[in-house]
Order: structure tokens, then C-alpha cells, then sequence
């Protein structure tokens, strides 16, 4: 090739198909370290060209224009460059076959919390009743309105302490048609609910370690901080969430909470300290232990 298509000043006057930037691209990302190579560069080089992935799969020996070339050539810099995760380049992702916008003021959902949402179902069995489920932190409000539309009947609720999030996860939901059966209110833990209870409260609340944050991928540095860290060992959220949660579940109501693997055990003993039953951990497709679930006893004080 007569010279990488993100090189400065090199190869602006030569053809590129798709098949050529995809195999270059590749190499490229998988030089600079980046887990997906492949995938990213489809993903990114789709976005460019305005088609789905799988099209360019159709369109392999198609030349592309020196317009689409410079707009992938500046997604492949802050790609491999700054390390912008590709769902903040394509500004969505995809979870629970729903699409939501991403911005920089939400975690990107992830595919091992897709477990909490099957866990969460799984203990929602009666099609007809109209749960109330709680999602607190909602980000994106992936858990939220993922669970909404799978229980078009229940009532739910979605918090987060970031109001930029809870703007984007409205946007979300009134673009997936469900904004209806979903209320948004702002603020820390339980206080934008107090007083209420609910039949499934669910949560992906921010655990990691901020002691930690040095080992941690480059990527994570694009997603909100108040998103990802629990104080400096990771459990500053995680700790009063299982302490308070016991009064606003209803009898027989159930918590789901998504944990670090290492946090299931004190989890699970906080599930109980409180009051709860059943604890147990939950594990996601690669075998880790994902959540952590709990439940009220059937008693009304
Ligand atoms: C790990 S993200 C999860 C987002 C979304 N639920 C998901 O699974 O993709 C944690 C969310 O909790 C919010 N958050 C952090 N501290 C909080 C607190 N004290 N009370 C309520 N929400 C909080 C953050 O703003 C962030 O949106």
C-alpha cells in the first residue's frame, strides 16, 4: 500500500476500497494494542460510510471517496489515538437489542449487564401485575428501560446524582417509545424515594476502587468518573445501598445489585446483615459472579 490512510500527508492520492482501509485499519489497532481490532475497524468505517457493519460485508471491492476517508481517518486517531471507546465515537450502543445514545455524561452499558436484567425477569413472573421497579443510577437507563420494555405494565423509576445523565436517559426513553411508563428523578440513593417501596429495585451503581484507577484501561478515562468509582476501595456506594435497601422493597420484593467479582462475598453479607434473605450471587456468561440478589421476607414491618 502506498502509505496508511490516518498517516499524515500519506496516501491522499491513491484508490482505498473497503476491504483495503478495513485490513489496514486492523493491523493499525492491533499494533496500538486496541482488544477488538476488527471489530472497531468495521464498526468505525460503517459509521463513516452512513451503513450498517454488515453491509460492508456487500461492499468490499467498493473504492470510498476522499471525503468518507477523511472523516474515518479522524475517528481512527481518536480511536487509537485518544482511546475514545467506539460506542462514544458512534455516539450508541446496543443493549438488550435496544439501541440508547451515549454521550460522555453516561456509562456505556455493558453486555455482562444484560445479567441483571435476565435475573431480574426471571423474578417478575406475573404478566399481568404492575410491579414497581426501582433502577437507581440509571446512567443511560439501560436497566430501566430495558426492564420497561419488557414489563410494559410496571411502574418504573429511574435515579441518578447526575442530572446530564438523567437527560440522556429520557432522550432515551422517549426514543424507544417508552417514556410513558417511566419516571426520572434526580439524586443520591434513596432520597429522590423516600418513603416508597418497591417490588424490584435493580442497580449497577459505581464499585470500582479509586486506588485502582491507574491499572484500568485508557477507555475508562472517556466514561463519567462519578459513573465508574466508589470512593478509594470501591464500596462507598455499594455499602449503604445494601444497608438502606431493606425498607424501600416491599415484602417479598427483591435486589439486584451488579458487583465487582471480588465484592459478591460482602455483598452478600451486607444482603443479610440488613435483614434480607436468599442471598445469592448471580453469575454473568463468562462465569464470573455478576450480581449480587436478595430478597424481603414476606413480613410487613
Ligand atoms: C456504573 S453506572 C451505571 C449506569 C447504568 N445503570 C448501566 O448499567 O449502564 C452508575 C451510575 O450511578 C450514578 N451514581 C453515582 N453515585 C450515585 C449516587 N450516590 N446515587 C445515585 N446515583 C449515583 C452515576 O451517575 C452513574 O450514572
Amino acid at each position: 500500500m502506498s502509505g496508511p490512510p490516518n498517516a499524515q500527508g500519506g496516501g491522499t492520492d491513491r484508490t482505498w476500497t473497503v476491504l483495503e482501509l478495513l485490513q489496514w485499519t486492523t493491523d493499525h489497532f492491533a499494533a496500538k494494542g486496541l482488544e477488538s481490532p476488527r471489530l472497531d475497524a468495521e464498526l468505525l468505517l460503517a459509521h463513516a460510510l452512513g451503513l450498517r457493519r454488515l453491509d460492508l460485508y456487500l461492499r468490499y471491492e467498493d473504492l470510498v471517496g476522499a471525503a468518507e476517508r477523511a472523516r474515518y481517518r479522524e475517528l481512527i486517531g481518536q480511536r487509537a489515538g485518544e482511546r475514545m471507546p467506539v460506542s462514544l465515537l458512534l455516539g450508541e450502543k446496543e443493549f438488550w437489542s435496544l439501541r440508547f445514545r451515549v454521550t460522555p455524561d453516561v456509562l456505556t452499558p455493558r453486555p455482562e449487564s444484560e445479567t441483571l436484567v435476565e435475573a431480574a425477569l426471571a423474578r417478575l413472573p406475573d404478566a399481568e401485575r404492575e410491579y414497581t421497579i426501582l433502577d437507581l443510577g440509571t446512567g443511560s437507563g439501560a436497566l430501566a428501560l430495558a426492564l420497561a420494555h419488557e414489563k410494559p405494565r410496571a411502574r418504573v423509576t429511574a435515579t441518578d446524582l447526575s442530572g446530564a445523565a438523567l437527560e440522556v436517559a429520557r432522550g432515551n426513553a422517549e426514543a424507544l417509545d417508552l417514556a410513558q411508563g417511566v419516571r426520572f428523578i434526580e439524586g443520591s440513593l434513596f432520597e429522590p424515594v423516600a418513603g416508597e417501596q418497591f417490588d424490584l429495585i435493580v442497580s449497577n451503581p459505581p464499585y470500582l476502587a479509586q486506588s485502582r484507577a491507574s491499572a484500568l484501561p485508557p477507555e475508562l478515562a472517556h466514561e463519567p468518573a462519578e459513573a465508574l468509582f466508589g470512593g478509594e476501595d470501591g464500596l462507598a456506594i455499594l455499602r449503604p445501598l445494601f444497608a438502606q435497601a431493606r425498607e424501600h422493597l416491599a415484602p417479598g420484593g427483591w435486589l439486584i445489585v451488579e458487583v465487582d467479582p471480588d465484592q459478591a462475598k460482602a455483598g452478600m453479607d451486607w444482603a443479610v446483615a440488613s435483614g434480607l434473605g436468599e442471598a445469592a450471587a448471580i453469575k454473568d456468561l463468562s462465569g464470573q459472579s455478576r450480581a449480587v440478589v436478595a430478597r424481603r421476607g414476606m413480613e410487613r414491618a
